[in-house]
């Protein structure tokens, strides 16, 4: 959570970092800071807003600062409520030392009474502050040296930035377990929480690794170890994303644009994995193939979003492969002291690579030495770099809050990581695996029709966004798709939303139906679509509001339905790609009919990288 921008080199540092920030907003938006070094005077010009990025530029309203030096921060409130106060960036009592932050200082507390009794006055209740206080303290003339041993005294896991009059031509940068990326430019360089903020100056980067310190003056970058102060050389990688991908591209929402580009990143996912007729993993050789010829149960570990696609994953990967496969919420995992062992496969699906409970998930499967294989989308991200293989979703950024393109990818890449391994266990055949790729390559245009048809569900939203509790049902391969869609609605609209399993409603949900209760029930060709023809049949007879997801041509459904909106027909596992892609809609025009904030909604944030 929180986004960190830092900025040496020879522009005005003013508009580099809010532009920086403006592109990291997704990462928290309870309020933003900037603190930059003065030119020619011995200064700090800090300035910070509670609110919104907008809430800062407005009361900055135009003001120049001559500076080529400066950090920058938009929150996402762990420590103390979002507050002008507690808003990044903080510094020490002479106001010399000015320090972004990303992360948890476990033992801030402590920290914080041995420096009140060294005299320091705090201004807010952010575990933040102790830092430029702790560095202000052990400065005897080297800040480096300061910083380096500061971090040493902090528990926790964090990013952090740093700046100073004292030393005015450098930036200090450190990682431990949350992200940062050094971005390397021509007479000046760069560090941020990820690559959008970078985009417009330069596409060479260079990860920054856990307990690393990096130094950047406008010409240099040094990085060193933490503890041995180890000097390390890493040459920067080319960042390949365009700028366009990273912005909304002519559309109202991110989040629009992002569900119009699911037939693109379908494409894309299918020509990068399937080549000549096979599945082509550029990450697995055959090393990788003999020890999951011996996995002998499937654990799959994610959160939200990433979670419903690890549910069907399941279903994907015991249907192919017949291995047990255990679903849990990366929150629960540890908790439940899970019986993993060396013959298992841990899998981590996360779209930013970054969410604290699934990194605290991975690292309890580690420990127990089970075999990880991270999916995940942000290249670079801590859980990609950290487990024994990944594969990665190439989804491009997401910014929305709401993820849409990138479960599109989850779900095709589990998909065909199910029919890899089922080929290994000698469970599909190659003429199945065969027609099982081509029916795969309808996907994208499957998913250009129903977008094409996104009108279809305007009667349904207008007769519907004022109503507060909706529920969805499916079955088998799309019960988790019910899940998705009542997430998505209730994250972007803030209406209450609730999935079961259509076999389920019998057993208690069906006491909520009257004439007045919403049912979006996803009714696609599957083996159970008899039964889920009973359930929606069970709940029309006691006036419910039916919103139906069918199969191109179902007359029968339509009977029970006040609205229909038709899929293409496909096999059942690929209909999980096609049906979730009307309730995204569904839940974005229904929260754009309610005025929501789609991209940002309140108390959420794209990345929770806190327990
Ligand atoms: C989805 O719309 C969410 N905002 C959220 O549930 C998300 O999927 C979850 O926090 C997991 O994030 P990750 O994929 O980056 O790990």
């Amino acid at each position: 959570m929180c986004g960190i921008v830092g900025y040496i080199g020879y522009r005005n540092t003013l508009p580099v970092l809010l532009q920086g920030l403006e592109r990291l907003e997704y990462r928290g938006y309870d309020s933003a800071g900037v603190a930059c070094l003065e030119n020619g005077k011995k200064s700090l010009f800090v300035a910070k807003e509670k609110g919104k990025l907008a809430q800062l530029t407005s009361a900055l309203n135009g003001k120049t600062v001559s500076s080529t030096i400066g950090i920058a921060h938009t929150r996402w409130a762990t420590h103390g409520a979002p507050s002008r106060a507690n808003a990044h960036p903080h510094t020490d009592t002479k106001n010399r030392i000015a320090v972004v932050h990303n992360g948890i200082i476990e033992n801030f507390a402590e920290v914080k009474e041995f420096l009140k009794t060294r005299g320091h006055r705090f201004k807010s209740e952010t575990d933040t502050e102790v830092i430029p206080h702790l560095v202000e303290e052990l400065n005897h003339g080297d800040l480096e040296e300061a910083f380096r041993k500061a971090i040493q005294r902090l528990n926790g896991y964090f990013a952090i930035v740093m700046i100073s009059v004292d030393e005015p031509e450098k930036l200090f940068a450190f990682k431990r377990s949350n992200p940062l990326v050094l971005g390397v430019g021509k007479g000046e360089n760069f560090a941020a929480s990820d690559v959008t903020a970078l985009l417009p100056y330069t596409r060479r980067v260079i990860y920054l690794q856990d307990n690393e310190l990096a130094v950047l003056t406008k010409d240099h970058i040094h990085i060193s170890t933490l503890l041995h102060q180890k000097s390390i050389r890493r040459q920067p990688t080319e960042i390949k994303w365009t700028l366009d991908e990273a912005k909304k591209g002519g559309f109202p929402h991110y989040m629009l644009k992002e569900i119009f580009e699911q037939p693109h990143v379908a494409r894309q996912t299918l020509e990068k994995r399937i080549k000549q007729g096979k599945i082509y993993f550029d990450t697995f050789h055959q090393a990788v193939n003999k020890r999951l010829a011996k996995v002998k149960k499937v654990f799959i570990v994610s959160c939200g979003t990433a979670h419903h696609a690890g549910l069907i994953g399941r279903y994907m990967l015991e249907e192919y492969t017949r291995i047990p496969t255990e679903v849990q919420v990366s929150s629960e995992f540890r908790y439940t002291d899970p019986i993993v062992t060396r013959d298992d496969l841990v899998v981590l699906i996360s779209q930013s690579g970054e969410t604290a409970d699934t990194i605290a998930a991975f690292r309890e499967a580690k420990e127990n030495g089970a075999m990880t294989l991270a999916i995940v989308n942000v290249v670079g991200s801590t859980i990609a770099r950290e487990a024994d293989f990944v594969l990665y979703t190439h989804a491009g950024p997401e910014i929305g809050v709401a993820s849409t393109k990138a479960y599109i990818a989850q779900l095709l890449t589990l998909m065909l990581f199910a029919f890899h391994l089922g080929v290994i266990k000698k469970r599909i055949s190659q003429t199945t695996l065969s027609d099982l790729l081509k029916e795969l390559q309808k996907i994208p245009s499957a998913i250009t029709e129903i977008l094409k048809n996104e009108k279809q569900l305007d009667v349904a939203v207008k007769a519907l966004y004022q109503k507060k509790n909706f529920l969805f049902i499916g079955r088998g391969y799309n019960f988790p798709t019910a899940l998705e869609g009542a997430l998505k609605l209730k994250e972007i609209s803030y209406a209450h939303a609730h999935g079961y399993a259509g076999g389920e409603m019998k057993h208690g949900p069906i006491a909520l139906i009257d004439h007045t209760q919403p049912v979006i029930c996803i009714a696609s060709e599957s083996k159970t679509y008899g039964k889920m023809l009973s359930n929606i049949q069970e709940i029309k007879a006691r006036d419910a509001i039916v919103l139906t997801i069918a199969s191109k041509g179902d007359e029968q459904v339509k009977k029970l339905s006040n609205w229909i909106f038709y899929i293409p027909r496909v096999l059942e596992i690929f209909s999980t790609i096609l049906s979730v892609v009307p309730l995204q809609l569904f839940a974005y025009k229904i929260a754009v009919r309610n005025q929501r904030d789609v991209d940002q909604p309140r108390n959420l944030a794209k990345s929770v990288t806190v327990e």
